[in-house]
């Protein structure tokens, strides 16, 4: 059964509205799919759609950037469903005070649990969907968390599945959403540039790409274009268009002039590649996750067009951009796939050979034209958004301050443009100009304040991060990310600086994000309710002992025999070819020690397609009795601190 349109039919059934607004920025990927949270703090309040019972604010900071900092209630509800009938207890990690209500009962009541989770009464659940309704106060000071756990006979501790859960929306949901997609498009669009505004917010200071030395890069005949009407080159640009009217070509076409002559000191040699080795690569890395497929076939919106390389590039820029996508532009959205110079030629062959042509239109060196072109980009706003050296910015606009709601109809915001006015022109569609308007509406301090689910909710969709993850076979499916990972390893491995590669007996890449890295780290960890920085996690008095029955746990003699699928360290897996795994080696630096318990005593219950064998019996006891007594959580606490060695794992034996 497909729970979202179960759900939906249910709710047609019940005559409820179920209204999905269109681009909800959100952390979750079926619209119906999370619970409803709803935030109150001083007094504002704040609804949006989680993926779980989970929250971690840190001391200080606010819930949700949409309320002020401080002592603050979340409230989550929705359906919790269940595959069949049963008797499910309800576990938490709570800093704060939480009750949760499951069909109209009380079943669990905690308040600051410390390390040790807080246990609830059994309740019976019913096939189908339950009522789930959750309070929580966070404490006075300091940080607040909650992590809720559901077990029953056969489910052993963990998270309620995400596609269990789900809600039906409301008038309230959706307007607040509204609102948050509008603070999204104003982020996105990059509008403080222009009209100047304090926040702590990152994407507050994001960049567009540096013309300092643009006109050995791109060739004016395509910039003139581009200038001219960016939104028609590339739909969802965040660069408007900045001159309309009669005189609109003309400027564009001299302001190209101009950048054409800014050489800089970098030289692009030609490179050539074999396209058809090309044509390879790109599918193995899978870039159609974000551009449009160049064979053919039909475009998703999200996905952007590279048959304009030959008319923009000028030759050896390509295999240049590929290489390093950031040089220029430090929050592109196009990541680093670290290639190698080989690779980017042949990649930079294929891609000019299922390019439109290029006419190749001689650049104007008229004197007075280039004259013409430095001045507009001085004084029209380019130098708001781009760096040039040496070329003063002449322009200015109101702060957002001065904008006041009733005007965002007019200016930027205006179908058309006004004849005269010197705002730029957006290519908004009706429900993004409203979405625009409800921000505008709001008091608009969510721009200084900033949480890091707020920063992932938003980025993870405009970086595509689902788009490969949880599409092709052998990705880590993006859902199983929340809480997977200690934030300091997965920064590391976001932003590229990480050279090794779990994964190494596939063909695919995780290519780099490195502006994104540090926020989408914490992210994944906060909005599983753990902290943005792993806490300290002693190893215990008998950590030498535990360890070398973790070593005999690991190794064939004896042992669960992991080597079969794990290499250690220098020591490879003996049969790969049955379901490799991941080096051992690394584990202790990724995991998060929960999600390793969790893994190790039933992989199944996380993703259901793992082939690693589930060792525990029902009870969680260990199948070796010989070792720590068949001691469930100690044989994995054993394998835990032989993990702990990292590089200096002795081989299992
Ligand atoms: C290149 C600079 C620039 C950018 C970027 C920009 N604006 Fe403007 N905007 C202007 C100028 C110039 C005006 C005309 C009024 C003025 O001089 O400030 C204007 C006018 C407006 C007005 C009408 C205000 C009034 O009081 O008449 C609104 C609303 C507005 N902009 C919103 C936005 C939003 C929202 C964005 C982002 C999607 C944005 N602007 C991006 C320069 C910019
Ligand atoms: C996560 C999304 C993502 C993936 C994956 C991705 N790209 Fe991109 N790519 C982008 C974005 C976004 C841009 C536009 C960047 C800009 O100009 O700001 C872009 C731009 C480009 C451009 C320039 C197009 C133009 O007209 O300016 C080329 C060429 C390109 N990508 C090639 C590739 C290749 C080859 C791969 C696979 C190895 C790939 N991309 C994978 C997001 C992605
Ligand atoms: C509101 C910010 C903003 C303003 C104002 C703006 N741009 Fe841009 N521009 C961008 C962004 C962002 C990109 C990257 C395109 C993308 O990501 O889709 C870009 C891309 C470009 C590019 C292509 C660069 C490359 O390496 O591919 C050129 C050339 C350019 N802009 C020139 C101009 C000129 C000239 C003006 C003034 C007439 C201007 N821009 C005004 C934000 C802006
Ligand atoms: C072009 C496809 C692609 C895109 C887009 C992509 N990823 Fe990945 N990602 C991968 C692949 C492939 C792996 C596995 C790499 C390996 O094991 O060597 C991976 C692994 C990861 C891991 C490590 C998971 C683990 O268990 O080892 C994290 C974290 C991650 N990606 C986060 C992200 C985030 C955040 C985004 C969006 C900003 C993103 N990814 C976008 C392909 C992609
Ligand atoms: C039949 C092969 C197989 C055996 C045997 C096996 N595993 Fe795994 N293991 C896997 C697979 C497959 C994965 C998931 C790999 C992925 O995420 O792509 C995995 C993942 C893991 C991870 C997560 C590693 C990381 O850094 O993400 C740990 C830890 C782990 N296994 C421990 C063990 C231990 C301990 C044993 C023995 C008790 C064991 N495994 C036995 C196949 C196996």
């Amino acid at each position: 059964m497909h729970l979202p349109s179960f759900f939906r039919s249910l709710c047609l059934t019940l005559g409820w509205a179920v209204l999905v607004p269109a681009l909800p920025v959100s952390a979750v990927e079926d619209p119906a799919q999370g619970l409803v949270q709803t935030v109150t703090s001083g007094g504002v309040t704040d609804l949006s759609v989680s993926p779980n019972v989970w929250l971690f604010v840190p001391a200080g900071q606010p819930a949700t950037p949409f309320v002020p900092a401080g002592p603050f209630t979340a409230k989550w509800e929705g359906l919790v469903s269940a595959d069949l009938r049963g008797d499910f207890t309800f576990h938490a990690l709570v800093r704060g005070a939480l009750k949760v209500t499951v069909n109209g009962a009380l079943v669990l009541e905690a308040k600051d649990t410390g390390p040790e989770l807080a246990i609830g009464q059994s309740v019976r659940l019913n096939k189908g969907t339950n009522s789930l309704l959750v309070d929580f106060t966070s404490p006075p000071t300091g940080e607040a968390m909650v992590r809720l756990y559901w077990t029953n006979r056969e489910t052993p501790l963990n998270p309620i599945p995400l596609p269990q859960l789900s809600h039906a929306s409301s008038e309230a949901l959706t307007r607040s959403l509204l609102v948050h997609q509008g603070r999204d498009l104003l982020l996105e669009n990059r509008c403080v540039m222009c009209h100047s505004a304090a926040g702590s917010v990152p994407e507050l200071k994001m960049d567009a790409p540096t013309l300092n030395g643009i006109g050995a890069r791109r060739n004016a005949d395509w910039m003139a274009r581009w200038i001219q009407d960016p939104h028609a080159l590339r739909p969802g640009t965040p660069m408007p268009q900045l001159f309309t009217g009669a005189t609109a070509k003309a400027d564009s076409e001299a302001v190209a002039a101009y950048l054409a002559t800014l050489k800089g000191d970098a030289k692009y040699e030609p490179t050539s590649g074999d396209a058809a080795v090309g044509q390879a690569l790109f599918e193995k890395l899978h870039c159609v996750a974000c551009h449009v497929p160049p064979g053919g076939g039909e475009a998703k919106p999200h996905q952007i067009s590279q048959k304009q390389v030959k008319a923009k590039f000028t030759p050896g820029a390509l295999a240049a951009f590929l290489r390093r996508p950031e040089e220029h532009f430090k929050w592109i959205r196009m990541p680093n796939f670290k290639l190698t110079s080989e690779e980017a030629a042949n990649l930079a062959a294929y891609l000019d050979s299922v390019a439109d042509a290029a006419e190749a239109k001689p650049v104007s060196t008229d004197a007075a034209a280039i004259e013409q072109g430095k001045k507009l980009v001085s004084t029209v706003g380019c130098l708001n958004c781009h760096t040039l050296e040496g070329v003063k910015n002449e322009f200015t606009a109101k702060p957002l301050s001065d904008l006041v709601a009733a005007n965002w109809k007019s200016g930027c915001l205006a179908e058309t443009p006004a004849a005269g006015s010197k705002a730029p022109h957006y290519s908004f569609t009706a429900e993004q100009r409203s979405a625009l308007q409800a921000f505008a509406a709001s008091d608009r301090a969510s721009l200084g304040r900033s949480t890091s689910v707020d920063f992932l909710a938003r980025q993870s969709q405009h970086l595509n991060c689902r788009e490969c993850h949880g599409q092709f076979e052998g990705f880590p499916a993006w859902d199983h990310l929340y809480g997977k990972l200690k934030p300091e390893w997965a920064a590391r491995f976001i932003s590229g600086e990480e050279t090794w590669k779990p994964r190494p007996w596939a063909e695919f890449r995780m290519p780099a994000f490195p502006a994104y890295a540090q926020g989408l780290a914490e992210g994944l960890a906060t909005i599983a309710g753990l902290p943005p920085v792993t806490p300290p996690d002693p190893a215990p008095d008998n950590a030498a002992e535990l360890a070398e029955a973790g070593r005999k746990l690991s190794s064939a003699n004896g042992g669960f025999s992991c080597v079969s699928c794990h290499g250690v360290g220098e020591f490879g897996a003996t049969q790969v070819f049955e379901a490799p795994g991941i080096n051992l080696a690394h584990s202790f630096d990724r995991l998060q020690p929960d999600y390793f318990k969790r893994w190790l005593r039933a992989p199944t219950m996380i993703d259901p397609s793992s082939k690693m064998p589930v060792y525990f019996d029902e009870e969680g006891k260990s199948p070796l009795p010989d070792v720590l007594g068949g001691d469930g959580p100690k044989t994995i606490q054993a394998v835990w601190e032989y993990l702990r060695l990292k590089d200096k794992m002795p081989p299992p034996q």
